[in-house]
Formats: C-alpha cells, structure tokens, sequence
C-alpha cells in the first residue's frame, strides 16, 4: 500500500519538476525524509535529483538519479549511498549532523550509512549540475562528494582512480552490489573482472592477450580515467575510446551494466531514451560467469545476450540467471541407470577431471561413467593430431556453442529421465514468475507482532497523523491478507488501480476504442496525467493468483515494440488491464487510410518481428501471442509499431495439468491469421505467430485487407496467400505492390520482404523460421534465404 502510494507520490513528484518545491542545499542540522517524497536535493540545471528512491517492496536507498527521461519508479540511479543496506519506508533519514557527519539512519534505529567526514565550519550539501553531490564548507573546501565513491556508473568529469573500483549491480532489479568490477589492476591496467563467490577471472581486455598487445601501457602509474563531455574516454593505461555520437554536447553515463558489460550511454532527448553509443564487450558470452551452471549462453546482436538451460535442468532464480541451472534429476551411483544425452556443437569451458587422447566415444562413456563426480564429458576430434579426445567434466559451467564448432557435449542423465527430454537442447522457462523481494524485517507484512511493535514506535514518536496513517496501514495489512501481496511490483512502476479510479479515467468507460476477443479497450486519462488505454477483460478469471501472477510477469515484459503496461485492477468480478496508450492507433485503421509510406511499412515489419522475437524468445517462451492482427499493432507518434495484446493467451487459458505446456482449453485467435495448427488440433508452439505475422506482412504489402464476410471465410487469407505466390512465381512484383505507394519503393526489399512473408505462412509450421531468424533476414544480416 504504502509503496504504491510512494510510487505515485514519487510520479507526481517528477511530473511536477519544474515547479517543484525541491531543495537547492542541505545545511547543518536538517534532514530528509524517506516518507516526504518531495524532499529532494535538485541540481541547479534540474538534470539529477539526490533523495530517496525505491530498491524493494518497503526498501528505499539515499541515490542521484537522473530527472530525465521522466521516471518515477526506475529511474537511472548514478550513485547510491547504501547499495547493500536499503532503509525502511518509514522514519528512515538522511542528515548532515551539526557535526559535520553526513549520516542515513534507517528507521530511526541503525546506521545504515555515513560519510564520517566532520567539520566545525558551517557546510552545506550540494548537488552539482554534473551530478556530483559535495560536502562544501562555506569556504568552498569540499569534505566530501559522491565522485569519490562511484557505485557503478561515472559521469562525464568524474575520474576513476586507483582509489575508486566500479561495481556492478546484483540482477537487473536488485542494485546491492553484484559480481562485476572495473578497476585498475596492480599493472596500472584497467580491467574489468568477475569476482564470483567462488570463482574469479579477467574477462577484459582479452586476459590471454599481453597488454601491449591488448593496446595498453603498464607503465604510467598515475592510474586515472576520465571520460570528458564531448564523448571521449582517456585512461592512463593508453586506453581510450569515443561515443559514436562524439563531439556533440549530450548527457550521457558510463556504467557496468549487471551483465558485467560495460556500455557508455547517451541519452536521444527527442526519443527521452538512453542508446548505447559503445560498449567493451561486443558478444556478451564472452564475459564469464553470467549464466551460471548448467546452462548455455547465445548471442544476437539485436536481442542482447540469452541464457538458456540445458534440458533436464530448471533455471534456479528467474531474476537472475549467473546462478544458473539445476538438474531436475538425481544421478544414481548405479552405472547401468545412466545415460548420456547429446547436446550437438556445445562447449563448456574448463573444470575437467582428466583428458583422455585417442578414445572412442563408448569409452569416453565408460570413463565418465566410472568417475562419479563426471557429470558429463565434451567428445571432440583435434585436427592437429588426427584423433578424438575425451575431456571428463565435473561442472558444466562456461557453456556456449561456439561458432564453426564440430565437437559435441554429452549430459550425464538418469536412462528413465531420458524418456522425458526430446533430444535437443530446449529453453528452460519457469512457468510461474518467481518473484523474490526484499523486505526490510521492521514492518514484515504477516507478522502482525512487529506491526505492533511499530504501532507503539509510532505512537510514541509520532503525532496523531503518524497514529492514523498507521493504523490505517495496520488494518489495511490485517484485513487483505491475501495471496496479492507477494506480486506487488517493484522496480517498475507497475500498479495496481482502484475499480473506482478507472472508472473515473475512462469517464465510466464511455469512449471504446477497441475490441477484440478478450475484451473492450477504453481511452482513459489517469489521475497523474497520462493517457492511457484500458481494457476491460471479458472472460472471468478463475484463480486471482495466477491471474496477478501472470498480469505481473506481463508487467514486467519490456521491449520498445511491444505496448507497455502500466497497471492492472482486480476487483471482484472486475479484471482490468491498463497500457500504453497510442496516438496513432492502429495498423487496420492506418492501412485503411493509406498515411504510411513504404519505408514506414518496413520499418512496420521488422518491428513488429523484433517484438514477437522478444517474446518468443527472452526466455518467455510461453509468452504465445496467439492473436496477431493489424487491429492489435499500434503505432506511436513516429510510426514505429507497438504489439498490443500480448500474454492474454496464456492469462485466459490455463487448462491446468502440466505446467511447462500451455494447453488452450478452446481456439484463441482470429480467422483470417489462425495457423491450420489450430484447425488440426497439432501442438501449439511460437509458429502459430509467425504465421500470422506472415499474413500481417503480406496485408501490409499488397494493401489488400482480408475480406472476412466473403463465404467461405476461413480461406481468405489462403485465397491472398495463393494469389501473392502465382504473381511471384510469374516475377510480378508490380502487381503484388500495394498500388497506393504509387510504385515509390526499393524493389529489392520489398522482394525480400514478401519471400520472407510466403515462408511464414507455410501449412507446414516446421518449415517457417522463428521470429528471431525472420529479424535477421529483414535487417540483411544473416545470409541469403534458407
Ligand atoms: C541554500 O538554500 C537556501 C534555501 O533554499 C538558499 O537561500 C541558499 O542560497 C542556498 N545556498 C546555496 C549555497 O545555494
Ligand atoms: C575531449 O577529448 C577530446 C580528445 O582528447 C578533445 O578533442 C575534446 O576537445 C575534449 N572535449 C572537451 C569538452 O574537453
Ligand atoms: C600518465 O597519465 C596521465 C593521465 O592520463 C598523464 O597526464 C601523464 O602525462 C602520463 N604520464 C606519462 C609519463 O606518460
Ligand atoms: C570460464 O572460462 C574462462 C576462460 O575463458 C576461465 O578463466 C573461467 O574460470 C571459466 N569459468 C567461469 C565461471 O568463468
Ligand atoms: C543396477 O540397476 C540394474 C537395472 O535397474 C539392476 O538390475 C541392478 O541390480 C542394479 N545394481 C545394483 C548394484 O543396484
Ligand atoms: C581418466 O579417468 C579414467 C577413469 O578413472 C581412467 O580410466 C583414465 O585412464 C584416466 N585418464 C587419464 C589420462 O588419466
Ligand atoms: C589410436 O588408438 C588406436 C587403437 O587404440 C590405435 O590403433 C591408433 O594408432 C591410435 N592413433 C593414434 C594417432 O595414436
Ligand atoms: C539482492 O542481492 C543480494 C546479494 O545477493 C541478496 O542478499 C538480496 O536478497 C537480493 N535482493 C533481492 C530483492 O533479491
């Protein structure tokens, strides 16, 4: 409750920047407080804020933070005081003591954090337009600033030094301080390093490389880097790199990223989002430790690093992947129970038992089978001498599948487990969110002892506003006892709305701007200003907690071409999703009135691929859309499409029964985009998308609309279909082209574009590519057509 209503204050707050009644200075003997939201310190150009921001369900950290883009709720932290010991929500404070002692107590009983600095002379805190936050005596001496202790981000200006060591954050929601670092080494290199709990390695520059070789000099022991404001990076090493965008006056930041990358951010203020304009690492697998045991990791350009576990094995911690994988099987010390599974082409690096020249691989087998602690063996022909080898493992750590690679993995496994696992390597999804927060003991929310404990606290610190507030929150605690309370969102800005509050958006759902099988879309306008779209589920949910389950994993899918959701109500017989809403509305509407060009519909395309490809394949794999259509594509200001409507199919299904399979009690989707899967009641998978992406793409193109109140109405996509394959097959491109683009279009991808199209919409679902392969082929980047 109370953290929701944070958010929102804290939303407010930001809407309300410039006329904010922030602070510009702390002086000696005040305070802020974590529950006055608008207690901030602001930069004098109103580019950083330095106050209280939410790290966890009741869990705030003392930050700097960056005012844009706007963020309420997961903004771009520069610098955090207690990274590893977050404050409570209530009667936490931060104050510059009359000592000269800058101290964060948490609610009002620990010290959480304290700069230790101590002064007589009068001082003031001070946030700087570059974002450092100094300790200034009145004769501008400084005793202290956040440059100093970077947490993992420098901005430009603020020198890394022998002194000073990036740390990465934990996971992508969790920002105590995680595994990776940059710093400089002994040599006077700067290194980036990952210091795991039990294994540690230098991952860059190239640790097999000397540093001469790598570029570097270990000669200048000044050990000092500074990235400067028109985009360069110098370090004393002699390493030194430019933005892509170098040169221009742009706000930007350096940070390690969780994944142990280091990127240089620049922020498009026109788009209000931050591109990377260099990073360290260009293939992500490269860095060591990040996805754990067990497990594999693969690379695309476009979609970022991916971690996947091995078959057999179930992913430990969802939030984060470097923990790796965990067999889902036990081994049996009985020889003849085992079995090994072939994963083709893969490599783990490292951790063998022995290495055995010249085997067969049935004695490979029996080698690793006589070692107990061999939990599989890589089988792999050297060249240079002509025979196989046999490397025994004891971890499967460091997998990958590297690129021309001929040696193949083999998994120990249980002969009766191998019934279960198909013979290639699958991702290995959790079916249920498995949401872990961080919750501060004070106010644990079912152990009504420590409320009570609070409530006398309060009573006897507070007034009579404290006393009501939480006895309030007290009874609200009591009485919602509920499963809701473990999905409360964090870290995103995700919320859950009042019936009423909706209600009053979408002015008693009077303007309907869609409808769809799952239910009316409303235009609303909530309280913070923002316009949004609402919609109004149809069917009625079952089970309430797979509901907020599946509502908070949708929530939490982020991805530029796919619609972002805000919130959601559950109430009673009422289920509400809120979004984002689109000025441009849909792609149905905009084909209809011809107000996009051929570029746009290109553009159209590969977004809606990179979408789809984003939800296939980021490790959600249930994540089916299962009704793609140009009236679930909306377009932003710029055109550039948006997938609406997305994991409704899985929310609206469960069959029950087993967990890994999404089973569809009925048909879901729309005629005219339905994948004959569904009329021959074949398995459901990721294809059934592709298809209707296929006849998107092909509507798109032609500007034909499929016309659905013709008899036989199923077939008219298949009618399209046939007719763009006779024209193409005839080299009549001309006639495929939608007219309306009066003949103004590259030929070729165009060409391309429709070849892709006619391969999606295969009868066959094996012979049409997956939507990741579809993202490759648009941007030319891999090859010609299969
Ligand atoms: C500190 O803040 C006070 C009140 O906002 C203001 O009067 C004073 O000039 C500020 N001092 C500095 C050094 O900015
Ligand atoms: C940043 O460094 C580059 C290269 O050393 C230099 O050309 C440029 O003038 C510098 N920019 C500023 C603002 O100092
Ligand atoms: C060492 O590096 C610093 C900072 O980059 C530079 O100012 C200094 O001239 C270098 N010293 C030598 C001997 O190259
Ligand atoms: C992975 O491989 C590297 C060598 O490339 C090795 O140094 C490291 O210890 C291995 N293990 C982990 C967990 O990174
Ligand atoms: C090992 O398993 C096989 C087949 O399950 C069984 O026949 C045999 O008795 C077992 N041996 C031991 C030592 O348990
Ligand atoms: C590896 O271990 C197996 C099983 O103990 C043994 O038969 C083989 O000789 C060992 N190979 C080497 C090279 O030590
Ligand atoms: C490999 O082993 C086989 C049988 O043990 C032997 O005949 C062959 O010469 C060996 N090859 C090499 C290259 O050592
Ligand atoms: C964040 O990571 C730290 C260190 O691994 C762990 O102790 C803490 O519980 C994590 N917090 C959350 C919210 O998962």
């Amino acid at each position: 409750m109370i953290f929701l209503a944070y958010n929102l204050a804290f939303f407010i707050l930001s809407c309300a920047v410039l006329n904010i009644s922030a602070l510009d200075n702390l002086s000696k003997g005040s305070c802020l407080s974590v529950e006055k939201p608008e207690n901030v310190l602001i930069s004098p150009n109103r580019l950083f804020f330095a106050g209280f921001h939410p790290v966890g369900e009741n869990a705030y950290s003392f930050a700097i933070w960056f005012a844009k883009p706007l963020c309420y709720s997961n903004c771009n932290l520069v610098w955090i005081a207690n990274r590893d010991s977050p404050v409570n929500g209530r009667l936490s404070k931060f104050c510059l003591q009359g000592n000269g002692n800058l101290i964060l107590t948490d609610a009002n009983q620990f010290t959480s954090w304290e700069s230790n600095t101590a002064s007589t002379a009068s001082s003031q805190l001070i946030l700087r337009d570059n974002g450092n936050l100094m300790l200034l005596t009145d004769s501008d001496e400084i005793l202290w600033q956040s440059f100093d202790k970077p947490t993992d981000t420098l901005l430009p200006g603020q020198p890394l030094t022998k002194h000073t060591t990036l740390i990465s954050s934990r996971s992508k929601g969790n920002y105590s301080s995680g595994y990776y670092r940059l710093f400089f080494d002994d040599d006077n290199v700067l290194r980036l390093v990952y210091d795991g709990p039990e294994t540690s390695s230098i991952y860059w520059p190239d640790p097999w490389l000397l540093s001469n070789e790598a570029g570097r000099s270990r000669y200048n022991d000044s050990r000092n880097a500074v990235l400067n404001s028109s985009g360069y990076f110098r370090s004393s090493d002699q390493f030194m790199f430019r933005a892509a965008d170098f040169g221009l006056e742009k706000i930007r930041r350096l940070k390690i990223d969780y994944d142990g990358n280091l990127r240089l951010y620049s922020l498009d203020e026109n788009l209000g989002i931050w591109v990377v304009s260099w990073q360290a690492i260009f293939s992500s697998c490269g860095i060591h430790g990040t996805c754990g045991p067990n497990s594999l990791c693969s690379y695309d350009p476009r979609i970022g690093r991916v971690c996947s576990c091995l078959n057999g094995f179930k992913i430990k911690n969802h939030d984060d992947f470097s923990l790796g994988c965990e067999p889902e099987f036990e081994l049996s010390l009985n020889k003849s129970e085992l079995t090994f599974i072939k994963v083709s082409q893969a490599n783990f690096y490292g951790y063998n038992i022995n290495v055995t020249r010249n085997t067969t691989l049935k004695r490979c087998e029996e080698i690793c089978l006589e070692l107990h602690n061999c939990v599989g063996f890589w089988y792999r022909y050297k060249k240079e001498d002509g025979v196989h080898f046999c490397y025994a493992k004891r971890v499967l750590r460091n997998g990958s599948i590297p690129p021309q690679s001929t040696s193949d993995m083999f998994i120990k496994m249980p002969k009766n487990f191998k019934n279960h696992v198909s013979g290639k390597l699958i991702k290995n999804c959790p079916s249920k969110p498995n949401i872990e927060r961080l919750s501060r003991t004070y106010v644990k929310k079912h152990g009504s002892g420590s409320i009570e404990v609070l409530l006398w606290f309060t009573i006897i610190l507070g007034g009579l506003e404290m006393i009501c507030m939480s006895s309030v929150w007290y009874f609200l605690s009591r009485s919602k006892k509920t499963v809701m309370h473990q999905y409360v969102h964090v870290g995103t800005g995700f919320k859950r709305f009042t019936y009423s509050e909706l209600k009053k958006a979408t002015k008693n759902f009077s303007e309907i701007i869609g409808e769809g099988g799952s239910g009316i879309m409303y235009k609303g306008v909530l309280a913070d200003g923002r316009v949004a779209a609402v919609k109004k589920l149809s069917e009625a949910i079952k089970c309430e907690a797979e509901f907020l389950a599946e509502v908070s994993m949708i929530g939490r899918i982020n991805h530029m071409n796919l619609i972002e959701m805000w919130g959601y109500c559950s109430e009673r017989k009422h289920h509400l999703l809120v979004c984002e809403y689109m000025e441009n509305g849909s792609l149905a509407e905009n084909l209809c009135s011809n107000t996009i060009d051929w570029e746009g519909r290109f553009e159209i395309a590969i977004g809606i691929a990179k979408g789809l490809a984003y939800l296939h394949e980021e490790c959600l794999e249930w994540v089916l859309h299962c009704d793609v259509k140009p009236q679930n594509i909306l377009l932003d200001s710029n055109y550039q499409p948006k997938v609406a409507d997305f994991g409704l199919s899985k929310l609206m299904n469960r069959g029950g029964g087993n967990e890994s399979k999404v089973k569809f009690s009925k048909i879901r989707g729309t005629r005219g985009y339905m994948a004959p899967e569904w009329i021959f009641s074949l398995p459901i998978t990721s294809k059934v998308d592709v298809y209707s992406y296929g006849v998107v793409v092909l509507e798109t193109v032609t500007g034909r609309r499929l016309d659905m109140s013709v008899k036989g109405n199923e077939m008219g996509e298949k009618r399209m279909i046939n007719w763009v394959r006779e024209m193409v097959s005839r080299g009549d491109w001309i006639e495929v082209m939608d007219p309306l683009v009066n003949g103004e279009y590259d030929k070729d991808k165009m060409e391309l574009l429709v070849r892709i199209a006619l391969k999606c919409v295969e009868d066959d679902r094996n012979a049409r590519p997956s939507m990741s392969r579809v993202v490759q082929m648009l941007l030319g980047n891999e090859g010609p057509m299969p």
